[in-house]
């Protein structure tokens, strides 16, 4: 079992790059898969999508080629996604555009939204609409949403109830996108996915 934690930040030193740490080592902790990747759109450098892509150039293969091959290898995946202007980040959009229908498809993903006051919603409503029609992407109906987020996972103990809360939600989320996630390998191991003639969605 292989987990992709993807941080949308543009930020170093980013709060969702933190948090996407704190998810790693809970993977860990609670022995829910041999291996990670974890992927932080801050410090990654890749370019804004262009055509070049889509037409085999050797620039994308070498910007592009080896993080492709890691998500291929993922079973499931946890978006971390800060809201910005009450979106998700460019990269985090253009992340998606680069994505082709071998990377995320058929595979099951948890959101997590972060903000730093009380927000944070729109991340997830974002990309609940978007972003998943030629990816193939499938969002777990669950979704976390982790605000006032400078003072939250900072310490083995949670700072208050809702600290305790949120942490004991995000465990149970882990367990149950591992379980999505077995689920859904039976559908692409299945032999009906036909992306030869339904190479995009609708
Ligand atoms: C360009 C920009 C726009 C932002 N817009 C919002 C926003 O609309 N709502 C919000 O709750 N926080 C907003 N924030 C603050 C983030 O919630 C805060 O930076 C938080 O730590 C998550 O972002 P990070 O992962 O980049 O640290 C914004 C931050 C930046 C840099």
């Amino acid at each position: 079992m292989k987990i992709g934690i993807i941080s949308g930040s543009h930020r170093i030193n980013s709060q969702s790059m933190r948090i996407a740490c704190w998810i790693e080592k809970r993977l860990t902790a609670l022995a829910l898969t041999q291996r990670n990747y974890t992927l932080e759109l801050a410090t990654a450098n890749i370019p804004l999508w262009d055509e070049g892509l889509w037409n085999g150039d050797e620039k994308w293969k070498g910007i592009w080629g080896k993080h492709s091959q890691e998500l291929i290898s993922c079973d499931s995946f946890v978006f971390v996604a800060p809201e910005y202007g009450g979106m998700v980040p460019p990269a985090l959009k253009n992340f998606f555009l680069l994505c082709s229908n071998q990377e995320l498809a058929h595979k099951p993903a948890l959101i997590v939204g972060v903000s730093a006051g009380r927000s944070g919603s729109y991340p997830i409503v974002e990309l609940r609409s978007s972003g998943y029609k030629n990816t193939r992407i499938c969002y777990l109906p669950d979704h976390m949403i982790i605000r006032d987020a400078e003072k939250m996972f900072l310490n083995d103990e949670p700072r208050d109830n809702f600290e305790a809360s949120d942490r004991a939600r995000l465990d149970y989320f882990l367990r149950v996108l591992k379980e999505y996630a077995k689920a859904l390998s039976t559908v692409r191991a299945s032999g009906i996915i036909d992306v030869k003639n339904f190479p995009n969605g609708l």
